[in-house]
Order: structure tokens, then C-alpha cells, then sequence
């Protein structure tokens, strides 16, 4: 099943779809007519009111399926994969964030360890074509060989959280080798976009613009040896599972990992000097962050690059998606959502 379209015959179960990611993905599989089991439980970990945005963008599709749960309760996930027998499960549901893991390790043990322990134990029993889950470019710790290659040693991990990301791919491997689950780890490097999560700098940035309140930059104010990151567009992502969907891993033990980055690093400068610049073109005024620059935190990375050539050699895709093209996506959309232009005219009246 190499590179072929998407099985609109198949049933889907996506998890953390109302999350950012699984959002658009789910969306993208609905649009083109394939039948998606989404579950998530909806936590608070940001803004529930965005979660619950997503899913009423889902809840049109008829063949679209909702299921509030927690993949950390084995028997409910046992018992949704009797019922719903998929073929494709996409897990995208975990906690996520780098700084949240030094605050409250426990969900991140409970949500991306015990929970995925849970949905590889349903691949067993229910077997699958293909199980995708979610990694992440953290994976990579402070590596210094650029760029970030599949192959390079990620055994010394600097958050919690990456950890958690290393153990699932580790999991993944034994469970393919031992049960024949063909199986694609996806390490994402920093996604963003309209509907993305407020938990991430740019959002964070922006949020802070329209309160009145300063940004705080942690990368010692060091323009010089500013931090670098591979941002990836959501569409960009969602590009790459689809194309890696169809593509079941080959060879004795069925599973892979892949890259989906931009192969691009931006200095985090450049990347707040262009978030002013879509705001400013958003708003039509001139938008300049008062900022106070800090310390590098606990656990973040100086930089990340992806390699995507195991991607295109796989799939004939790699992420194109310039950051002022996505930001400005991003910056439209949040003026929209949250009605600013509006309350701008209001407070010049
Ligand atoms: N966004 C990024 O930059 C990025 C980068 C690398 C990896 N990832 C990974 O990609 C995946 C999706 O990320 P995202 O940015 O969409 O995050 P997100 O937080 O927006 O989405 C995750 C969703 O999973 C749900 N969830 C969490 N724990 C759950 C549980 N125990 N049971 C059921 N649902 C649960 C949450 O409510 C949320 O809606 C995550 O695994 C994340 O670690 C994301």
C-alpha cells in the first residue's frame, strides 16, 4: 500500500482531535470522504473554548464520529476498538510542552506513556494497517550535528517531555517487532497556525500584545547566538501524514521514523520581527512588542533543524510554507477570532 491515495473504505481513529494537529488532520480526512473516530478528553490544559472551536468545525461531517475519553483508561480504549475495529490509528493526543513537563511530570507519564502503552495494546489485540503517533524534534536534545537526522543518536533527551517522546518510539519498535504492528513515528518540529495552541511563544507573544503586557524572550538577549527554530506550518504537517498514511513501513521489523520539519531554522528574532509585521498588515497599524529578554529556560533546546530528506524520499514531499506566509495566516485569523478589529474601532470612537 506504497504511496497510494487515502482508503476512503477505512475507518480512522484519530486521537487528540480536538487538539491543534489533530483538528486539521481529521478535517483534511473528512474532506476527502474517509470515516474518522475522534477522541479526545478535553482537557484544560489551554483554552477548552479553542478545543471546543475545533470540534464544532468537525461535528458538520457526517462521518464524523466524537468520543470524549481518556486513552490512559485501557478498558475504554479496548472496548472503542472492538466497536469501531479501525484500520489507520493516528495518536496524536499527549501532552505536550517542553516547560509544562518540569511542572507537572505525572500527566505526561500518564498521557504519553501509559496512554500509548494502551493504544499499542489495542493494535495488538485489534490488528491494524498502520499505527502513526506523534514524536517530536525534542527527541534530539542539544545535538549539535545539524541537521537533525533520523539516524542520529537521540538517547540523551533534556526535558520530561522528550523523554516521554523517546520511550513511545521505543515502544512503538518492540510492539512492531513483536506483534507485526506496521508502525510511523512523525517527530514534528514546531508547528503553527491560526487555531494553534496558546501554550506556544507566538501565540503567547500575541496574546500579550493585545493585554497591554511585555513578551518575555528567553534567549539571554544574545542576538548574536540567538536561538534557531525549525517552525513548521499546520498544513504542512498535515501534508506529510497524509502522504505517510498509505505508506505502510517495509523490512523485517515494520517501523520508521520521520522527520516532518522545515529543514529551515529561523533565529527566533526573525521570527518576532515577522509576527509584527502580519500583525501590523492584520490590524493595518504599526505593531511593535515591548520586550524583556531572559535567560534561556530549563529543558528548551538552542536550536532545531530537521533533516527532511527521509520524508521526500519517502513520500516526494518536504515543508515549503515560508514563516511570513503562515504567520500572516496566523495573525489574520486571530484578529478574527477573537474580534479585535472590532474592539480596536470601538476604543478609537
Ligand atoms: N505542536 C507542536 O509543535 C508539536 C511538536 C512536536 C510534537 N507534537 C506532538 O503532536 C501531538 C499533537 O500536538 P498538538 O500541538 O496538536 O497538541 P494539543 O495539545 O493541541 O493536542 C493534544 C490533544 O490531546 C488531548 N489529550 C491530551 N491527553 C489526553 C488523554 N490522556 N486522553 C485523550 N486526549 C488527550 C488534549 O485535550 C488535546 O486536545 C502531541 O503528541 C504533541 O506532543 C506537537
Amino acid at each position: 500500500m506504497n504511496n497510494q491515495n487515502l482508503n476512503t473504505n477505512n475507518v480512522y481513529f484519530v486521537t487528540g482531535v480536538a487538539g491543534f494537529i489533530g483538528f486539521y488532520l481529521s478535517r483534511r480526512l473528512l474532506e476527502q470522504g474517509c470515516k474518522v473516530i475522534g477522541i479526545d478528553n478535553v482537557n484544560d490544559y489551554y483554552d477548552v473554548k479553542l478545543k471546543h472551536t475545533r470540534l464544532e468545525g468537525l461535528e458538520p461531517y457526517e462521518n464524523f464520529t466524537f468520543v470524549k475519553a481518556d486513552i490512559s483508561d485501557k478498558s475504554v480504549i479496548d472496548d472503542l476498538f472492538a466497536q469501531y475495529r479501525p484500520n489507520v490509528v493516528v495518536n496524536l493526543a499527549a501532552q505536550a510542552g517542553v516547560r509544562y513537563s518540569i511542572e507537572n511530570p505525572d500527566v505526561y507519564m500518564q498521557s504519553n506513556v501509559i496512554g500509548f502503552y494502551n493504544i499499542l495494546e489495542a493494535c495488538r489485540h485489534y490488528p491494524v494497517d498502520h499505527l502513526i503517533y506523534a514524536s517530536s524534534s525534542s527527541v534530539y536534545g542539544a545535538n549539535k550535528k545539524v541537521p537533525f537526522e533520523e539516524t542520529d543518536f537521540v538517547d540523551h533527551p533534556v526535558s520530561l517531555y522528550a523523554s516521554t517522546k523517546k520511550t513511545n518510539e521505543l515502544m512503538a519498535h518492540t510492539y512492531s517487532h513483536l506483534y507485526k504492528i506496521p508502525a510511523t513515528g512523525l517527530r514534528f518540529f514546531t508547528v503553527y497556525g491560526p487555531m494553534g495552541r496558546p501554550d506556544m511563544a507566538y501565540f503567547g507573544f500575541t496574546d500579550k500584545y493585545f493585554k497591554g503586557e511585555p513578551i518575555k524572550i528567553f534567549n539571554n538577549g544574545d542576538f548574536e547566538n540567538d536561538l534557531y527554530r525549525d517552525f513548521t506550518y499546520i498544513a504542512d504537517i498535515v501534508e506529510g501524514i497524509v502522504k505517510l498514511i498509505p505508506r505502510t513501513p517495509i523490512g523485517a521489523v515494520q517501523h520508521e521514523v520521520f522527520n516532518i520539519g522545515n529543514n529551515n531554522p529561523e533565529k527566533l528574532m526573525h521570527f518576532i520581527t515577522s509576527l509584527e509585521k502580519a500583525l501590523s498588515n492584520a490590524l493595518g497599524k504599526e505593531v511593535n512588542f515591548d520586550k524583556v529578554f531572559e535567560p534561556i529556560k530549563p529543558g528548551d533546546v538552542p536550536r532545531t533543524f530537521a533533516s527532511t530528506e527521509r520524508l521526500y524520499q519517502a513520500v516526494g514531499f518536504k515543508p515549503e510554507t515560508t514563516i511570513e506566509e503562515g504567520l500572516q495566516q496566523f495573525a489574520d485569523w486571530y484578529v478574527q477570532y477573537y474580534n479585535l478589529l472590532e474592539k480596536e474601532e470601538v476604543a478609537g470612537n
